[in-house]
């Protein structure tokens, strides 16, 4: 919801407490994803390096409207009609262009469109649930959607996501790809998700909560909420492949 200030100085030291623990036996899945042995470290491939290289070019004119992406032709998704946009920035709040940003999410009853989701909420015929967008040369993204709803999932016997959209971004190379989750300002499944609740500093889940923002919603036609990324730094955004041992 907030970013401090960005980094000054020349070194910006990583603040090992502010990922959680990779082993949160609260979040069940945590116990078996978490590495049980030492980190073998490999030399990046040339491929991986080198690639991807992304543009513009590359990307459908839908791709960054979940609204109508996967609509029939004069349809859209069933849903809060929202617009998602904020910057992808670097330690010194720099803005990083050219960056592949994709997301995927539950429907706005809390179903993904995946053949494993169960959930008796029904699917949205016009909805797919994954976009992707290209961020611009200040680093800004923007994207339609429908709010997506909380979900129940099988951690414990009666556990709920909150409200959540997950984000890739790829850097400039393949070994460069990080995850997360955005949450929405004042859902009150946050404080109760074990997912969140793996998290220590109170700031760092602040950082993962969009606030609404008025300035860039659409009148008469869809709510707005910012959610900047910090890549690097002592207040980076949570990135949960980094709990995998990353
Ligand atoms: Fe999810």
């Amino acid at each position: 919801m907030s970013n401090d200030a960005p980094e000054t100085g020349a070194f910006f030291a990583r603040d090992r407490e502010w990922h959680p623990k990779p082993l949160t036996p609260g979040y069940k899945t945590s116990v078996l994803r978490s590495p049980q042995k030492a980190l073998l470290s490999f030399d990046n491939t040339i491929s991986e390096i080198t690639g991807p290289t992304f543009g513009h070019s590359m990307l459908g004119e839908l791709d960054n409207d979940l609204i109508h992406n996967f609509a029939r032709n004069g349809e859209s998704a069933i849903g809060e009609r929202i617009v998602v946009h904020g910057r992808l920035l670097d330690e010194r709040g720099r803005g990083v262009a050219g960056a592949l940003l994709e997301f995927w999410q539950a429907n706005a009853g809390g179903r993904y469109r995946h053949k494993r989701d169960g959930y008796l909420a029904p699917l949205d015929p016009n909805f797919g649930g994954c976009g992707r967008t290209v961020t611009d040369e200040r680093g800004f993204y923007a994207f339609r959607t429908v709010r997506p709803g909380p979900y129940p999932w099988p951690n414990g016997p009666n556990e709920w996501r909150p409200a959540h959209i997950h984000f890739s971004v790829f850097g400039h190379g393949f070994a460069q790809r990080l995850i997360t989750q955005m949450y929405f300002e004042g859902d009150p499944l946050i404080a109760r998700c074990p997912i969140v609740r793996t998290i220590n500093d109170p700031a760092a889940i602040c950082q993962l909560t969009a606030a609404l923002d008025m300035n860039a919603t659409v009148p008469m036609d869809a709510l707005a909420y910012k959610f900047d990324i910090v890549l690097r730094g002592r207040r980076s955004t949570l990135f949960e492949n980094r709990l995998e041992g990353n």
